[in-house]
């Protein structure tokens, strides 16, 4: 378990911060700064030492000091945080300082607790805001299948005709079913940003590296998946959480959110794929807003988001086999549209996901079941 800080280790932790960028400072000043703090009625004595190495934090009461700080230690975190203004410290009695104060402003400044991380930025660009005006029609295509039922489910059923009305388009289509591969759940060991690398402990030890290679190659990548849960299937999470290699840990700021800049910068726009049991298109609203929070934070424009509901019930009722091929035909347009113009008609998404009527396919869907537990049926 997690140890609880104590005020003194609070005050080491942020004693490291300040020596850092005091050895930085070009100009030194010796002297040093003594602390009588407060915390839930205990006192903590320290004092920081500058010197023309850096900066020391001794318990205790220092024999001479430059400036003495009396506060609780709260008032003193707000201070070097650069929440309480120092005038109003003094002002509302917050911060009682006495000695040589203009010590204080000589050795500690500002941006002592930031960094300069410039060589990693990673602005968003005209293609994330608006992909379909920089549309180029993509070489390269890689499906990420998370069926846990790979080529016998109903996502690589639907997902055929969209397919090939991409494979039109000259776009070449590798598809990887994660069911088939091999992927380690990430630790959260952190290695990958700690080693200042990128590669992760797992690395050589399963086949996340070889889906690694086919997706920094991809300039559309499909996310393809059954609703699982109201969300994503765990095979997806996995392979998504492993994706947290491929960005630096520092943190940008993103079109709506802070992000990650990523290690290797590359255009690509995502199509989210998904089919459901349930007939209501609403089902798909939390992976729809799930998806697009990890596109932002990926870098990723969605260029389409494709959701079939009742899936199944469509495949198996015959009584809508018209509705099916013209469900079919559409997906079909539809792989065609992304991959020509990077965007989806309404035309084709209404059509795409129809639904005859809700209670229709609830009542079939039952009859469905039953007659497969009654036959003794073990396929689906
Ligand atoms: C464990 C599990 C959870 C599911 N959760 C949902 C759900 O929350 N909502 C829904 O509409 N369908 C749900 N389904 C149904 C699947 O989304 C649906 O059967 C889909 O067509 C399966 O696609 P596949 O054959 O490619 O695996 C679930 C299915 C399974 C096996």
């Amino acid at each position: 378990m997690k140890e609880y800080p104590t005020p003194y280790q609070v005050m080491e932790n942020l004693a490291e911060y300040i020596d850092r960028a005091y050895r930085d400072k070009v100009e030194k000043h010796e002297g040093v700064i003594q602390f009588h703090l407060t915390h839930n009625r205990e006192k903590l004595d320290c004092y920081l030492e500058f010197t023309a190495e850096g900066a020391t934090l001794f318990k205790g009461v220092a024999e001479d000091p430059t400036v003495t700080l009396k506060s609780t230690l709260y008032h003193w975190l707000d201070l070097a945080a650069g929440r309480l203004n120092p005038l109003v410290g003094m002002v509302t009695g917050k911060l009682r300082f006495s000695g040589d104060t203009s010590f204080f402003s000589k050795v500690m400044s500002e941006d002592m607790f930031g960094t300069d991380i410039s060589e990693y930025d990673d602005p968003v660009t005209g293609f994330e805001k608006r992909p379909h005006k920089h549309w180029k029609i993509p070489e390269n295509v890689l499906v990420i299948n998370a069926s846990p039922r790979a080529r016998q489910g109903y996502t690589e059923f639907y997902l055929e005709p969209f397919l090939k009305g991409l494979g039109r388009t000259g776009a070449a289509i590798e598809t990887v079913y994660l069911a088939e591969q091999r992927i380690n759940r990430c630790r959260g060991c952190w290695f990958c940003w700690l080693s200042g690398t990128g590669n992760c402990v797992f690395k050589d030890k399963d086949d996340f590296e070889d889906i690694c290679q086919l997706y920094e190659n991809a300039d559309l990548i499909v996310f393809a998946f059954p609703l699982y849960i109201d969300g994503i299937p765990s095979l997806l999470k996995d392979f998504l959480e492993r994706t947290v290699c491929h960005y630096h840990p520092y943190m940008i700021q993103g079109p709506c959110r802070t992000r990650h800049p990523r290690r290797k910068k590359k255009k690509q726009a995502v199509v989210v794929f998904s089919v459901s049991g349930f007939p209501e298109p609403d089902n798909f609203t939390a992976v729809r807003g799930h998806f697009r929070q990890i596109t932002h934070n990926s870098h990723q424009p969605i260029v389409a988001e494709i959701y079939r509901p009742a899936g199944m019930y469509l495949y198996n009722n015959p009584l809508l086999y018209r509705e099916l091929n013209e469900v079919m035909d559409a997906l079909e347009m539809a792989g065609e549209e992304v991959g020509r113009y990077g965007k989806l008609s309404r035309k084709t998404l209404k059509i795409i996901q129809e639904i005859d009527s809700v209670s229709n396919f609830r009542r079939l869907s039952n009859l469905f079941w039953k007659e497969k537990i009654r036959k003794d049926e073990r396929t689906y």
